[in-house]
């Protein structure tokens, strides 16, 4: 077996109504003055200001930073250093999606060691201690505020810069299955799918361990239950608290596991056809899983015992079994599920497995992925 460091970096707080605690959470930790950072889509559902009344009522100065969209870039995280710089904060609240809790991450590198995001590819690149910051997450997915990791797209090449470090720990991560509820439909099926995918990436990397496994095995189960739930019934509290802390566990998955081909095939979708992430894995996945088959068919098996859903298999099968379980949840979520009819043209299949043959991750899947490995993939999915 793998041997493994783990340290919680993160005091995590899950339950509806949490967010009414942040001021008090806050302050505990020496916050002050605080520059909150959330997309423009927060202020206007109002959850910007559900957290900023508790801020307020514990006596914390707060300023907004908003100018930044969906995979923020160099351009953004640039633009919230400029605003940050003159205010004298003492710390950053993340509130949202992974935009906003990457953005705060980008913005915390830079006002904090200088220089620009590229300096910080990589894992440990910052030299001085970042400022404390509080994530909260609004949609369940990326499980962002488990994770070291900035994901930051590079304004010149496109490409997503995966920027970590472990000071870029949130000390706090707030989980508040209430604020999930005003996700939109499509961000609901495409977030939890980016979830499903952590969990289903994580479990079979090179990089597992006991300790990975433990969480993808958890998120799975957690989450095989309950994205139809919540998509049949939006205002299941209860599926929503399950999503939510599904899509935790898949964080802390791929901080201890890292991710595998899904999401090396996924950018490039993203880079040349804006493909949302979530929709990107949904097409990709079940091709991924069929191409792995023959390395981690058995491992597959032990997932598709998690989920709630009985598939009819016999040994052998499994890999095919979880696929289709895969697909039925994609289409659940209104997903498409053939690169084809997403508008992929199939004379850049090519072009994209280059670009996916030479994405980090693409190294921890546990079948050796490459070029050819890429275009198997794209084709099989396309
Ligand atoms: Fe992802």
């Amino acid at each position: 077996m793998q041997p493994f460091d783990f340290h919680t970096r993160t005091r995590v707080i899950f339950g509806a109504g949490a967010i009414q605690r942040l001021g008090e959470l806050s302050y505990e930790l020496g916050i002050r003055r605080t520059l909150l950072v959330a997309d423009r889509g927060l202020v206007a559902s109002g959850h910007v200001d559900e957290a900023l009344l508790p801020l307020q009522r514990a006596g914390i100065e707060v300023a907004g930073f908003h100018d930044f969209e969906v995979n923020p870039d160099t351009k953004m995280v640039e633009a919230g250093r400029s605003f940050a710089a003159p205010l004298q904060i003492d710390s950053i609240i993340g509130l949202g999606g992974g935009s906003s809790l990457d953005c705060a991450k980008g913005i915390n590198f830079l006002l904090t060691n200088g220089g620009e995001m590229r300096d910080y590819l990589g894992y440990g690149k910052a030299s001085r201690p970042l400022l404390p910051m509080v994530a909260i997450p609004t949609t369940a997915g990326t499980g962002s505020e488990a994770q070291t990791y900035a994901l930051i797209s590079d304004v010149e090449s496109h490409k997503k810069m995966a920027c970590g470090d472990e000071k870029a720990a949130f000390r706090i991560a707030l989980l508040d299955p209430l604020l999930t509820l005003s996700q939109p439909r499509v961000v609901t099926a495409t977030s939890g799918f980016d979830a499903i995918a952590h969990a289903v990436e994580t479990f079979v990397t090179t990089r597992r361990n006991g300790l990975s496994e433990f969480f993808s095995r958890e998120a799975w189960r957690l989450l095989d239950a309950s994205y139809e739930r919540v998509l049949a019934r939006p205002d299941d509290l209860e599926a929503r608290g399950a999503m939510l802390l599904g899509s935790y566990f898949g964080g802390l998955a791929i901080e201890n596991s890292m991710l595998g081909a899904t999401h090396a095939c996924a950018n490039p979708l993203t880079t040349h056809y804006q493909t949302v992430h979530g929709a990107a894995l949904a097409m990709l996945l079940p091709s991924v899983v069929r191409w792995n088959a023959s390395v981690v068919g058995e491992r597959y098996g032990q997932l598709l015992k998690l989920s709630s859903v009985n598939e009819e298999m016999s040994t052998g099968e499994s890999a095919e079994a979880l696929a289709r379980r895969l697909e039925t949840l994609a289409a659940a979520g209104g997903l498409n599920n053939r690169l084809s009819s997403a508008g992929v043209q199939q004379s850049d299949l090519n072009m994209l497995a280059e670009e996916a043959s030479q994405q980090w991750t693409g190294q921890f899947n546990p079948r050796p992925f490459d070029l050819a490995g890429a275009l198997e993939v794209y084709e099989r999915a396309y």
